[in-house]
């Protein structure tokens, strides 16, 4: 039996014999003395066998070689003063292995090492390909880990402290309405019928709400067939939970409770209660951006009525189309931010191209207030607006302004890009600080300029404020995102339970009532049988794990990934299907390989 785990031990485990199972991380022979680093998933201890102490376990340290899988039987010591490793959890103590038995040994050669002085440097396809390898690494082995504490932090305070119900909801289902594309699944036994994977659980917690549940959770995939990026998976997971009669008030309490337990528990931190909130419309004003990261100031300001009449065309003009015209300044960027940066091929203005600008143009503040540009900006400005730019912008002398001007959204789009950029760029955030802020009021709708219609900003369910009822179209909407250092861990809503306004919201995004009936027509007819007044969260566990554990890609703490390209290295998914499976399913596939 096992005693303890490796990374357990210390030195009040001094001169007990314990019995330790796990894989050999490094072994190292120094002149007659071998040191094994012994693993397991709470880390690593050493292990020491030479011929004077533990003759009976030397010849079977000196057979080992890494990732062998051995049991240790052995008496746990002091170091000695010149072999402490402060660094190391167990690092004030080693084992005398009285035995060593060989479990099992590695019989192809390591792709890669898993022992954490060599394991950084591994290629991530690499990785994910020994995903099971990979996962024996410290790094990954603590990041799942601390998925799991999260979870257990999430369970203990939803169904111990607020009477929560864990309920699950099926995985083969309808397609559900967030607006990205669906996994489809054929069905067999209904030829032509297809099931689609859930994008999240939203329809049937409203349902659950409709049966009385009263309060539910579900640590819920969900399936999105999206572009990928580091924050997002096809597959991901989300902590769902929805409430029956509650406010927007009182939702945003108990998630401000649950989320500083979770940090309490895994990361002993007390946050401070309130968390701040800024709407959507001053979050776009200040920072372009409906996820702010508010580690850093840099905020924008819209300067459109100061040069909506100059004489400079790209301003002028650009708020003369309804658009909008802004700065972002850079206290110090005269100095530190060249020309060749913001002029074509610049690092600067790649980014805002990226964000879709045409450019970048900018205003140097140098001393005694001179402004310099290049082209035409200067000349075209009255000295009277020049005065006012300097003004709002809070602009100094060392200052550099970069300005943004075109439609509103692209604006907003490049300068928060820009922004995020220089404040990395310049050190301004702070790794260790850790900032939630809730964006509310979101509008209900957003234009779809390519089918040029309204369309849900969240879903088609959520509740517009009831005092915005008069002029729906731009009505806000009683819902709430929270952002954690500039990412969006999760997001809500109330819903709408009332029948009229659900068919007038129907018909603001356009969507006939046969087609209602048709997508959402069962949850439609079940609001008619008694629906209590309800809203709900979703959070993304993997986002939220991810910045806990300070990575970068929530690929680092999920077990199995996929990769940008939407596959599994490990097992080669999605793969191709036999002949009969699809004459099975009466499906044939139209895809002709490129030659
Ligand atoms: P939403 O679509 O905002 O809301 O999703 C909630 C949270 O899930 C996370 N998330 C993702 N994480 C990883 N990969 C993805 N592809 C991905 N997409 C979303 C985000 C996001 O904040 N049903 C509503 C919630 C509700 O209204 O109750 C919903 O799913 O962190």
């Amino acid at each position: 039996m096992r005693t303890n785990y490796c990374g357990d031990l210390r030195a009040e485990h001094i001169d007990k014999t314990v019995t330790l199972f796990g894989w050999v991380d490094r072994r190292r022979d120094h002149g007659g003395v071998i040191f094994i680093d012994l693993r397991d998933r709470t880390g690593t201890v050493q292990i020491v066998s030479d011929p004077q102490r533990t003759p009976d376990s030397y010849n079977d340290a000196e057979a080992l070689r890494s990732e062998y899988v051995v049991k240790i039987i052995g008496k746990v010591s002091q170091r000695p003063e010149e072999s402490l490793n402060p660094k190391l959890p167990t690092g004030e103590v080693e084992i005398y292995a009285d035995s060593i038995e060989l479990l099992n040994n590695v019989s192809k050669q390591l792709p890669f090492q898993v022992c954490t002085s060599e394991y950084e440097s591994v290629r991530e396809d690499l990785r994910l390909k020994y995903r099971y390898l990979d996962l024996r690494s410290d790094r990954m082995a603590q990041n799942l880990q601390l998925r799991h504490q999260v979870v257990k932090a999430m369970r203990r305070f939803l169904e111990d402290e607020e009477n929560f119900l864990e309920i699950e909801t099926p995985i083969l289902t309808r397609s559900t309405p967030e607006g990205a594309r669906d996994y489809l699944v054929p069905s067999r036994v209904n030829p032509g019928d297809w099931y689609a994977l859930p994008q999240s659980p939203q329809l049937f917690k409203q349902l659950l709400m409709i049966s009385g549940c009263d309060r539910y959770y579900q640590i819920a995939r969900c399936f999105r067939d999206e572009d990928l990026r580091a924050d997002r998976q096809p597959e991901f997971t989300q902590l769902d939970m929805e409430m029956s009669f509650m406010s927007v008030e009182e939702i945003i309490e108990l998630n401000e409770a649950l989320i500083c337990q979770i940090l309490k528990t895994v990361k002993g931190i007390d946050l401070p209660r309130p968390f701040p909130r800024l709407t959507y419309a001053e979050a776009m004003a200040r920072y372009g951006s409906d996820r702010p990261d508010t580690r850093f100031g840099l905020e924008l300001v819209d300067v459109s009525e100061i040069v909506k009449d100059s004489g400079f065309k790209v301003f002028s003009g650009a708020v003369a189309s309804g658009g909008t015209v802004k700065v972002l300044p850079i206290p110090g960027g005269n100095e530190t931010i060249s020309n060749v940066r913001i002029k074509p091929k610049g690092d600067i203005f790649n980014e805002a191209i990226a964000a879709g600008a045409k450019g970048i143009a900018y205003i140097r503040v140098r001393e005694n207030n001179e402004i310099d540009t290049i082209g035409a900006i200067k000349d075209n400005l009255s000295e009277a607006q020049k005065q006012e730019l300097l003004e709002k912008t809070g602009a100094k002398p060392g200052h550099l302004l970069l300005f943004g001007a075109g439609d509103t959204n692209t604006v907003n789009k490049t300068l928060d890009r820009v922004r995020l950029f220089m404040g990395k760029e310049l050190g301004l955030i702070d790794n260790n600080q850790l900032n939630l802020i809730w964006i509310t009021e979101f509008p209900m709708f957003e234009w779809n300029a390519d089918e040029k219609r309204l369309e849900a900003l969240h879903h088609p369910f959520t509740a517009p404020y009831p005092e915005d009822l008069d002029d729906l179209a731009t009505a806000r909407a009683q819902a709430y995102d929270l952002v954690y250092n500039g990412v969006e861990i999760g997001g809500g809503s109330l819903r709408i339970y009332q029948q009229d306004i659900q068919e007038r919201v129907f018909a603001t995004i356009g969507l006939s009532e046969e087609e209602a009936k048709e997508k959402f027509g069962f949850l439609l007819e079940a609001f008619e049988y008694g629906t209590p007044p309800h809203g709900g969260i979703a959070y993304g566990l993997d986002r939220l794990v991810m910045l806990l554990a300070q990575e970068e890609s929530i690929r680092d703490v999920i077990a199995f990934p996929k990769t940008q390209q939407a596959s599994c290295l490990l097992t080669e998914a999605p793969a191709r299907v036999d002949n009969k499976q699809l004459q099975e399913l009466q499906v044939k596939s139209t895809y002709k390989p490129k030659k």
